[in-house]
């Protein structure tokens, strides 16, 4: 239910991602296995496409995308900072990284709430570097990525048991 009293429809997640070397990929399909387990359906949007149409508010929305140079890449806060005003419409975000990000949780969640949102998670889940993959020992990388994903379908049953989803 909305401020005005409109019953939004909390049963669906509108997932705007955005993955350079696939490791977002994984966690937000993991995530979205998850959800889809629990009767939650997802449509997953690409952030970059950045299609408006694709956004409703009605809809619970989470949003996906990797970490660079301690922050995100500009068009990913142009997409956050772009997302209509709301009312009460949960959100969370998800991001992948290798080890550090610098702020990202604390201002997203600062414009969510200024634009009228319900930040309900904010999870970073570290996941291996695919640039110089010689570098990384196959297996290393295999176990980084299970322990990503063991992340990521905690994360969502976690934004599961939140009341607004
Ligand atoms: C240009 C660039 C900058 C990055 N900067 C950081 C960083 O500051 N901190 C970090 O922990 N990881 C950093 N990484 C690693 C990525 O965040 C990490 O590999 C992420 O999982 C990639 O997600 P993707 O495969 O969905 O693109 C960077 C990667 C790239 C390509």
């Amino acid at each position: 239910m909305n401020k005005d009293g409109d019953n939004m429809e909390l049963n669906t997640i509108d997932f705007h991602c955005f993955s350079g070397t696939g490791n977002t990929l994984l966690v937000v399909q993991k995530m979205k296995e998850v959800f889809e387990r629990n009767n939650v359906k997802v449509n997953i949007y690409s952030l970059e496409k950045a299609n408006q149409k694709n956004i409703n508010v009605n809809h619970a929305i989470g949003l996906g995308f990797p970490v660079a140079e301690q922050g995100t890449y500009p068009f990913v806060w142009d997409f956050i900072k772009s997302l209509p005003k709301a009312e009460g419409t949960p959100i969370f975000m998800v991001d992948t990284l290798m080890v550090y990000s610098g702020g990202i949780v604390g201002p997203v969640k600062r414009i969510m709430k200024n634009k009228g949102y319900t930040p309900i998670g904010a999870k970073e889940i570290p996941m291996p570097n695919n640039l110089f993959p010689r570098r990384i020992i196959q297996d290393k990388k295999e176990r980084k990525i299970q322990k990503g994903l063991v992340k990521a379908e905690q994360f969502a049953n976690e934004s599961l048991e939140e009341e607004s989803v």
